[in-house]
């Protein structure tokens, strides 16, 4: 199935080092790609590519330095090559009742989760539409799907990634190229377990909804990545998949 394959193609990854973005590093790489991640922590990336082989490489950049995006980019594409798929995947999440959230909380999430993805979609896209070639992912998240109590700044950022994704892909379609989302429901990462230490009420409570009765694991994220990203889904823009083992409609 030739359709699936990623080969030769060049995707960059932002907070491509640990939890869901290695995972869909690894399924990249094992499709045929070539990867290379964004992120803050040299030591974390350099052990990542070390694991995932001569197809991955790296580049130490907090994406929230929206300034240094563009440049970043041109240094990349001269680097290594043309980009041809984009993946967002960076974030953070913030849970405290929302009257403790302060403005510079608010900001801090949404810069990251979505100014910053913004921002580096923009630049590269510049080089896609010149090309008209290209795939962007977004990671959205259950919490733009229903409503998840306590994370209210992670709960914005997400429902904005959602609206951006159909205006991206409206816009860049006649460009031929494709903007999606995949919206994980609970996978089992770091991020996942700092939000629901300490709290067996809400993981029995996430848990509870999802029809396939466990929660997800990063490969399956990185599988539904490399679909998204190859010719086999060559006419499906616009969409937020949900990888979720039934969580979203769940009862
Ligand atoms: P994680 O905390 O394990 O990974 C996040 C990655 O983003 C890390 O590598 C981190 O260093 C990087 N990052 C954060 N801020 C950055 C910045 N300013 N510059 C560069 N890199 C930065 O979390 P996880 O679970 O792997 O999350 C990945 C994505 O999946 C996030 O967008 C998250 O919101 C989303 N997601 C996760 C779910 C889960 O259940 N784990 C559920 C739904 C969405």
């Amino acid at each position: 199935m030739d359709v699936f394959s990623l080969k030769d193609k060049r995707v960059l990854i932002s907070g491509g080092g640990s939890g869901i973005g290695l995972a869909i590093s690894e399924s990249i790489i094992e499709a045929g790609g070539q990867i290379i991640m964004i992120g803050r922590n040299e030591a974390n990336l350099k052990t990542a590519t070390e694991r995932l082989g001569s197809n991955a490489h790296y580049v130490v950049q907090d994406i929230t330095a929206l300034a240094a995006i563009p440049q970043m980019v041109i240094d990349i594409e001269g680097r290594f090559g043309p980009i041809d798929v984009l993946v967002n995947n960076a974030g953070i999440n913030m849970k405290k009742p929302s009257l403790e959230v302060s403005d510079e909380d608010f900001a801090r999430v949404l810069n990251t989760n979505i100014t910053a993805a913004f921002s580096l979609t923009r630049e590269v896209a510049k080089g896609m539409i010149s090309r008209k070639a290209g795939s962007i992912l977004m990671i959205s998240s259950m919490a733009a799907y229903y409503g998840l109590d306590r994370v209210p700044a992670y709960t914005a950022a997400k429902a904005a990634i959602e609206g951006l994704v159909k205006t991206l892909a409206v816009e860049w379609g006649p460009h031929q190229i494709r903007v999606n989302a995949i919206a994980p429901g609970f996978i089992d990462t770091a991020m996942m377990q700092t939000a629901m230490q300490s709290d067996p009420a809400r993981m029995n409570k996430a848990l509870g909804r999802t029809s396939l009765g466990y929660f997800g694991k990063p490969e399956h994220i990185g599988h539904a990545a490399v679909f998204l990203s190859s010719e086999a889904a060559a006419y499906i823009t616009g969409v937020s998949l949900r990888v979720d083992g039934g969580n979203a409609i769940g009862f």
